[in-house]
């Protein structure tokens, strides 16, 4: 809008309100403090104290776009009960993805490029009805922000440290994610069935990472299993159902989606593609969509089992096709009303971007300047 409020034309000037309204009265406008004024106006208030008005349309739309992504709140009849997101987090080779195996019966870990996962992935698994779905994450040290993601958009994190390893530099920055976003933890002691493992040991060290379970008096469930041979998984699963109905966790599927990219590329057949969480509302084929910088119109939605959906609720994982661009893991996405809204959004982003870049490289080249002095 171009309207400006007296109030705020009074405090950036740096006078009282009053002294504005006044000024507007000699121009035969009668205006109260929080009435609206138009730009023109301003304009020429502005002149008698020597400044120039600027019109800030852009700023000013940005942040109505800001409103319009921000509106996630729900009335509490809307709301109804939604899947845990639960990750599964800890160091390099503990068995993250050896126990989502074990949960899915299936062989991912066969799959994967030299068994090392480079990727959040996402599965969705039911549970006697029940729905869970689960986020898996790369122990190794270069996936820091991935992890750090993956912990902010889930319910309940799970803790894995292999019995004949224990607590390792991935495990302490997990427990400290996981602390960050203040979600709940339990832990997976894995490899038990491994002969040097040492289950009590991992414990203490536990606790001396300021992770108290049970046994030692504290609030965190531990669970001990064995990925390989689908020991303890059960009792596992008893307690991620548990702990998430504890957390009452609800969203509402009547609205427009919004969610979080868990991890993107661009594909050489299907262009870019995204897999992204709905965290809350209805995603569906031929919504208009704003993805970070991105944007698009949702052409095509597969599910974690490899199966084309038209439409998924809050707490689902689906890959997207229609994105103009590729967006970063961790960016929002939400739905808007039509293509020319996401459209409008996404290139004040990349405009805010590029803008950014700038400055940055400008900065840069003065440092650069005064070293070479
Ligand atoms: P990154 O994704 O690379 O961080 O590893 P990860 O934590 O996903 O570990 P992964 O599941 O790939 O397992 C690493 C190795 O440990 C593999 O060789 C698994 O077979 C082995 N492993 C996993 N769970 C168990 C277990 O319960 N017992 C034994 N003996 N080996 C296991
Ligand atoms: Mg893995």
């Amino acid at each position: 809008s171009e309207k400006t409020i007296v109030k705020d034309l009074a405090e950036r000037i740096g006078v009282e309100p009053n002294e504005i309204i006044m000024k507007l009265v000699n121009l035969g406008i009668m205006a109260a403090v929080n009435q609206e004024i138009d730009f023109d106006t301003v304009e020429i208030i502005a002149e008698e104290y020597g400044i120039k008005a600027i019109k800030e349309t852009i700023e000013e739309e940005e942040e109505e776009d800001e409103d319009i992504l921000e509106q996630i709140v729900d009335n509490p009849e809307d709301l109804v009960k939604r899947a845990p997101i639960v990750t599964v987090m800890g160091h390099v080779d503990h068995g993250k993805t050896s126990l989502l195996d074990a949960i899915r019966k299936t062989k991912v870990t066969a799959g994967e490029a030299g068994g090392i996962t480079q990727h959040i992935g996402a599965s969705e698994v039911k549970i006697n009805g029940e729905k869970i779905v689960f986020l898996d994450t790369p122990g190794h040290e270069a996936f820091t922000t991935l992890r750090a993601r993956g912990a902010e958009i889930t319910d309940i994190a799970i803790l894995v440290v292999a019995a004949d390893d224990g607590v390792m530099p991935q495990t302490i920055e997990a427990i400290n994610h996981a602390k960050a976003a203040e979600v709940p933890l339990i832990v997976a002691v894995n490899k038990i069935d491994k002969p040097n493992a040492n289950p009590d040991r991992v414990k203490q060290e536990l606790a001396e990472h300021g992770v108290l379970i049970e046994e030692w008096g504290g609030d965190v469930v531990s669970v001990s299993v064995s990925a390989l041979k689908g020991e303890g998984i059960d009792q596992l699963l008893e307690m991620i159902i548990l702990v998430s109905e504890m957390q009452e966790l609800k969203a509402n599927p009547n609205r427009p989606a919004i969610g979080t990219i868990i991890e993107s590329e661009l594909n050489k057949g299907r262009g870019p593609v995204a897999t992204v969480i709905v965290q809350t509302g209805t995603l569906s084929v031929g919504d208009s969509v704003v993805a970070g910088h991105t944007h698009g119109r949702i052409r095509a939605m597969i599910n974690d089992k490899g199966e084309r959906v038209t439409k998924v609720g809050p707490s689902s994982a689906v890959e997207i096709q229609g994105l103009s661009d590729v967006p970063e893991a961790g960016d929002r996405f939400q739905i808007v009303k039509d293509d020319k809204t996401a459209r409008k959004i996404a290139e004040r982003r990349q405009q805010k971007i590029r803008e950014k870049n700038l400055k940055s490289s400008q900065r840069v080249s003065l440092e650069d300047l005064f070293e070479q002095i």
